[in-house]
């Protein structure tokens, strides 16, 4: 089998995995530098998330955020990626009016920036019938059940779902329905791990958890919080890997530290002249020095 970091990941070849292995390594990037490092480490799968809201652009949630935001992103997530499948989050309200509107808009995803499929929150009836749109319409579709977090205010807050039988058997069904409806892939968020298996188990796509377990066919997690560079509240399913927030808050301190100082920039830091140019007297230069106490 070829090395899994020099094949371009397509749809089926992701769909394969399921049967085939090797579990599907995902994790969101928004910006170009993310998406380059994520893709040459070897990630299958790169989601522009609407997360983008609460972990780049300091929104409480990922309802705010726009089409308009989300095209922009992605399109820097594309131009870095080599090999990694990239799939865009359709944000709250690009998905609720009518299909036509739905398609237009996970279009866009593909056409102008760059995206190999779309995920779409949800499985309810209506739901199900935009995902048979969208795939009629040539757009892979990721499903997303469990958790949906643009449900925030319908939901109250965030917590676990389908602890509750009836609750669980919902989340499984929607599953079926979805893989029913066309989607690739599903991604399942803040589940029990016994119902994620059960899940994994009972349909023919892969399954892309989230806080649900380890019997998932991948896991995602959104990428702040692996490097330690988010702010704020953890769920218990995040494991930290780096410690961005601690690497940089020092950085930033010790070059602020060597500005006051005038430590820097320093002679290697600055351009100078040739020799030939250089002044020979105390011209303005030499007497802006001295009146700050440096040698010029
Ligand atoms: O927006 C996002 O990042 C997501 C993942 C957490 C699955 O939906």
């Amino acid at each position: 089998m070829a090395h899994p970091t020099t094949d371009k990941i397509t749809v089926p070849s992701l769909v394969a995995r399921k049967t085939v292995g090797p579990r599907i390594v995902c994790l969101t990037a928004y910006d170009f530098p993310t998406a380059r490092i994520l893709d040459e480490a070897g990630v299958d799968l790169i989601l522009v998330g609407d997360s983008l809201g609460m972990v780049v652009l300091g929104f409480e949630n990922t309802v705010p955020v726009t089409m308009e935001e989300m095209i922009h992103h992605t399109k820097a997530v594309t131009r870095a990626v080599r090999r990694a499948l990239v799939v865009g989050d359709m944000p709250y309200f690009s998905f609720h009016l009518s299909s036509e509107e739905t398609i237009r808009n996970a279009s866009r995803f593909l056409k102008e920036a760059g995206a190999a499929a779309v995920k779409i929150e949800g499985a309810s009836k209506k739901r199900l019938k935009l995902v048979e749109a969208l795939v009629e319409a040539e757009i892979p579709v990721m499903g997303h059940v469990g958790l949906t977090p643009q449900s925030v205010h319908s939901l109250g807050r965030f917590r676990v779902r389908g602890a509750a039988a009836a609750e669980g058997r919902a989340i499984l069904e929607g599953a079926r329905a979805l893989e029913k409806a066309g989607a690739f892939s599903v991604v399942l968020e803040s589940v029990p791990m016994e119902l994620a298996k059960e899940v994994t188990e009972s349909v023919g796509i892969p399954t892309i958890g989230i806080g649900a377990g380890p019997a998932c066919d991948g896991q995602v997690l959104v990428v702040h919080d692996l490097l330690g560079y988010s702010t704020g509240y953890l769920p218990k399913f995040v494991r930290k890997y780096a410690d961005l927030h601690g690497t940089i808050s020092r950085a930033v301190g010790e070059y602020a530290e060597d500005v006051r100082a005038g430590r820097f920039p320093d002679d290697r830091t600055s351009y100078h002249l040739k020799p030939a140019e250089r002044p020979t007297g105390p011209g303005p230069a030499g007497r802006a020095a001295s009146r700050k106490g440096r040698a010029a």
